[in-house]
């Protein structure tokens, strides 16, 4: 099984919590014997779809732009499953993400069919759409704020971008750095990594494995409010006493 990851999130490392799950699922992938290439958008150069059709009319398939998305289109095409890792940025995924899915249409059809009732573009190539793997972080303590992507997500899926596989998303996220959460942090790295085995062996996540990555990092959100804007007292105030101290 060939595996593509993107990676639309903007930070680096062990900063990074999607980089940081993504790393965990992937690892898992390759144990169960996945072959994986990562692709990380923010180390890349992507202009703007500029809405030209260029890439329908003109040239099929080939978009105006010479940057580096026509590498990433070509990997692509061998992919088996996509890994579409981004964290949530205004309940949606990052702009990069974005960017990203606007620069696939050359993967498409400028013609229009009906599926399902509603209209559509067939892909250029019939079994290019490959099963999506989400994973995504989020700062807030619910869940729930995952909705409107995960309902976009699968709206784009039945219009024939893709098929959702899996989607694995995991809130209060920011908590993972926290040194006195660490042994949490990594019985959730230790989940998704076992998700990543699950994904490639079973073809799906087993719902105990998803029960422990959506471990409660915080008791309730009490608690999270608690600790969440402790963090920015301490963070904000660090800052004005550097400033302090340089005019000092
Ligand atoms: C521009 C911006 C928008 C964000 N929007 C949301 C949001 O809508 N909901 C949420 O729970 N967290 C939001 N966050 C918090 C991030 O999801 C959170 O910090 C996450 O850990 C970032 O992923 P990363 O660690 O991979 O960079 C936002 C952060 C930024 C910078």
């Amino acid at each position: 099984m060939k595996i593509v990851a993107i990676n639309g999130g903007p930070r680096k490392g062990q900063v990074s919590k999607t980089t940081m799950m993504l790393e965990a699922f992937l690892e898992g992938c390759r144990k169960a014997g996945a072959e994986v290439e990562v692709i990380n958008l923010r180390e890349k150069t992507i202009n703007m779809c500029i809405g030209c059709y260029t890439c329908w009319v003109k040239t099929p398939g080939v978009c105006v732009h010479k940057d580096d998305m026509k590498d990433i289109l070509d990997i692509r095409k061998g992919a088996d499953v996509e890994v579409w890792a981004t964290p949530l940025y205004i309940f949606g995924p990052t702009a990069m993400f974005k960017n990203f899915l606007d620069r696939s249409i050359p993967l498409y059809e400028p013609y229009i069919v009906e599926k399902d009732g509603l209209c559509a573009h067939p892909p250029r190539v019939a079994d290019q759409v490959s099963d999506i793997v989400v994973i995504s972080v989020a700062g807030f303590y619910e869940l729930d704020h995952f909705r409107p992507m995960s309902d976009w997500l699968h709206f784009m899926a039945g219009r024939g971008l893709g098929r959702i596989g899996a989607e694995i998303y995991r809130s209060s996220a920011e908590f993972m750095s926290a040194p006195p959460l660490k042994p949490l942090t990594d019985k959730i790295l230790e989940a998704t990594k076992k998700a990543g085995e699950e994904y490639v062996r079973d073809g799906r996540i087993h719902e105990d494995t998803m029960k422990a990555i959506q471990l409660d990092i915080m008791p309730d959100q009490e608690t999270f409010l608690k600790q969440a804007n402790a963090f920015w007292d301490w963070d904000i105030d660090r800052w004005k006493k550097r400033r302090a101290g340089k005019q000092s």
